[in-house]
């Protein structure tokens, strides 16, 4: 399974990227305006750090529009996947996109319906948004499992990308059901080594060690 970064701060990315843990990054308008960072600057220094899909999102409404923005965003770098929301027009420009040979990552998906018209419409990703259906009490994952059944039936190859990812558990929960890729914040990314055994016999190690008086270095 590939990891995204969700993320368009830099020194995060790089962070991680530095770790082998980044296969690609996904940004939205909010997490340019998180940044305060210009979304073609950003976007260009992210593209230079990390060899994998950087997703940049369109913000028009109207297909033609959204066309004209992804070849723009498109040109930034070789890595750039177009993200449009899932709407007819975005599904239309999806379309174009892609018949262009571009990566079009496909967002906003919150069924297994929508997640069908992005495939037919040659997405290469189609993120299911898990915790905001968790917000509605609506478990996300069973949407993953659902995209995961269909895809499969019919031999679709756009890439079930996991996003809105919250905790450590739709992580885990991603990877077992399947999801190609799975897109966290950096900080969720970093809680994935911690668990408190591994703490506790980590200090157990390190007292019994003292005891021995002994040195490596
Ligand atoms: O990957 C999509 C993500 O940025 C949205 O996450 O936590 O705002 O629902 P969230």
């Amino acid at each position: 399974m590939k990891f995204f970064v969700d993320s368009a701060d830099i020194a995060a990315i790089k962070d991680l990227n530095d770790l082998g843990m980044v296969d690609g990054v996904t940004t939205n308008p909010s997490l340019i305006l998180k940044s305060g960072r210009d979304i073609l600057e950003v976007t260009k220094e992210i593209c230079d750090i990390v060899d994998g899909p950087v997703s940049a999102e369109v913000v028009a409404t109207e297909a033609e529009t959204m066309i004209e923005e992804g070849r723009k965003l498109a040109k930034i770098a070789d890595n750039i996947a177009v993200k449009v929301p899932l709407t007819w027009d975005g599904l239309k420009a999806c379309k174009v996109l892609s018949d262009e040979g571009r990566m079009v990552n496909v967002t906003l998906c919150f069924s297994v319906n929508q997640a069908l018209l992005a495939a037919k419409a040659g997405a290469t990703f189609i993120s299911p948004f898990i915790g905001r259906l968790d917000d509605i009490n609506i478990d996300g994952m069973d949407l993953i499992e659902d995209i995961r059944t269909v895809y499969d039936n019919f031999d679709f190859t756009t890439q079930i990308l996991a996003a809105s990812i919250r905790t450590v558990n739709h992580v885990a929960d991603s990877a077992r059901i399947g999801a190609d890729v799975i897109t966290a914040p950096p900080e969720v990314i970093r809680k994935l080594a911690d668990h408190p055994l591994t703490d506790k016999g980590l200090a157990t190690f390190l007292a019994d060690w003292e005891k021995t008086g002994q040195k490596i270095l």
